[in-house]
């Protein structure tokens, strides 16, 4: 239906129609016919909660899953979830699985790899969860709107294996900022001025959906895994703690050789939207504190205390627990293609084509459903995603063929940061020409600084998989293309 759409606009245009390339081939099954089937309902919908703290007015028209701010799935690896999507919004959504290996009609991307879901409307998901990790799912579909307004879900991911490496509490810190006048109304939360530059920020900062930083209580000299996410649209921050006994034990919900944070440039990880962190942290001695921070900002933001309880555990030398090696396919670095991209302004980009006229259906269906912005500000490769009225996708950066291995260069020639991010793989960070003492480590977002140029590679899996800056208004305006594995 899709292509029928795509082809029938993009009669005597430029274009591009993804039925022009044949028949996509499902992406590989990434579990076995025999895995553990899960069936789970999820629903989308409106609701009002005290955002901006207990005795302040409550925000009404705040999104959530399932009824629940912060919903948290947890499932052991290997599971295939059958997931039963109704939307209960009064707007199109859809649900991307974000990191992980689904097969690509699951993915969620309006146009791209489904139409939006209609208010009212139903959609099955297939999500077959081959690696352990911390991942979480949100909207493709006016993703700045209503992730801004708070509709996102923690998924994760558990091997069995992990229960025996000993630590006495597992934590989740959500960085996510909230758009609100003080009379918890929503302020507008896409702004031209912030889409053309570093994003629209939040007005009012918090963790886990709390304005006030959250105290935990953990066994004195005890290990901790902190799960870090920033689910929020805009916001860049630094992540450190205040003891040197701490290290990064995954990256994107991905293992990697524990880092102690002590070894890391000002023993902090710059994290943008959609990135993860877990974190072993050991806690010192009885009724001292760890205090955890975001050092990003001029006044560090404090994000969550831990605070040290005698529980009996004797002090012991801190040693980072590394979790089991990660199993996602690696890629063949030595034989990859080398293919390079520009992260750019839309200044001088070409335009695809002329603007659909808005009567056209396949405009109307989109604009109806705000699944495009309506701004075109960021290219990569000198094209832009459309927007606006120019709603037909862009030609894809380049067709790549099922289990061959790549290598990409991101250069960002932009004064800004963009934490690009890759749907259907999980790559390797190889290098990049601003940090030199970082190990190569498997993610799924990647950081790019102004001038910096960053390496990755993956092996690649059939489908149509979108790239795109996290920072979801950048998104939005243009900051996004996509690749065709066949
Ligand atoms: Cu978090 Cu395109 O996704
Ligand atoms: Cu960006």
């Amino acid at each position: 239906r899709r292509a029928v759409l795509l082809g029938a606009t993009a009669a005597g245009a430029a274009s591009f129609a993804p039925s022009a390339l044949g028949r996509m081939p499902l992406s590989r099954d990434t579990l076995p016919k025999s895995a553990p089937v899960r069936r789970l309902t999820l629903s989308a919908a409106e609701m009002e909660v005290p955002l901006l703290g207990p005795d302040k007015p409550k925000t009404s028209g705040f999104c959530a899953y399932n009824g629940t701010p912060f919903l948290t799935w947890r499932v052991p690896v290997g599971t295939r979830l059958l997931v039963d999507f109704e939307n209960r919004l009064p707007n199109p959504t859809t649900v991307h699985w974000h990191g992980i290996r689904v097969p690509y009609l699951s993915d969620g991307v309006a146009p791209l790899t489904q139409q939006p879901i209609p208010a009212g409307g139903r959609f099955s998901y297939d999500v077959p969860l081959p690696d352990p990790g911390f991942y979480f799912f949100h909207p493709h579909c006016d993703e700045t709107g209503q992730v801004g307004r708070g509709l996102f879900a923690l998924l994760l991911v558990d091997d069995p294996a992990e229960a025996r490496l000993g630590f006495d509490l597992e934590h989740i810190i959500a960085v996510k900022d909230w758009r609100l006048d003080a009379d918890g109304r929503w302020l507008p939360i896409f702004t031209d001025e912030g889409a053309s530059t570093a994003g629209t920020f939040g007005t009012v900062r918090a963790t886990n959906g709390s304005v006030i930083p959250p105290r935990v209580e953990a066994p004195a000299y005890g290990d901790v895994r902190l799960r870090v996410i920033v689910a929020d649209s805009t916001r860049t921050i630094e992540f450190g703690c205040e003891t040197g006994d701490a290290a990064i034990i995954a990256v994107d919900g991905q293992a990697l050789t524990p880092l102690p944070l002590s070894k890391l440039p000002d023993e902090v990880w710059r994290m943008g939207p959609a990135m993860r962190l877990d974190v072993h942290v050991r806690m010192p001695g009885p009724g001292e504190e760890v205090k955890i921070f975001d050092y990003r900002t001029a006044e560090p933001y404090l994000l969550t205390t831990l605070v040290a309880v005698d529980k009996g555990k004797k002090q012991t030398p801190f040693k980072p627990i590394a979790l089991p090696a990660a199993k996602a396919p690696l890629p063949d670095v030595r034989r990859a293609k080398k293919l390079d991209f520009i992260v750019q302004t839309s200044a001088g980009a070409t335009a695809i084509a002329p603007p659909l006229p808005p009567e056209d259906p396949l405009a109307k269906a989109l604009i109806d459903s705000f699944c495009v912005g309506d701004k075109t500000f960021w290219a990569i490769n000198r094209t832009s995603w459309g927007a606006g009225a120019d709603l037909r996708l862009p030609p894809p950066l380049d067709i790549l063929k099922d289990g061959d291995s790549y290598r990409l260069t991101i250069t960002n020639v932009t004064k800004h940061v963009h934490p690009m991010h890759l749907h259907g793989h999980v790559f390797r960070v190889l290098s990049s020409t601003r940090k030199t003492s970082i190990p190569p480590y498997l993610a799924d977002t990647v950081m790019t600084e102004p001038n910096e140029t960053v390496e990755i590679a993956f092996k690649a899996n059939s489908g149509d998989w979108v790239f795109h800056c996290h920072i979801l208004e950048h998104m939005d305006a243009g900051l996004m293309g996509w690749f065709r594995v066949a």
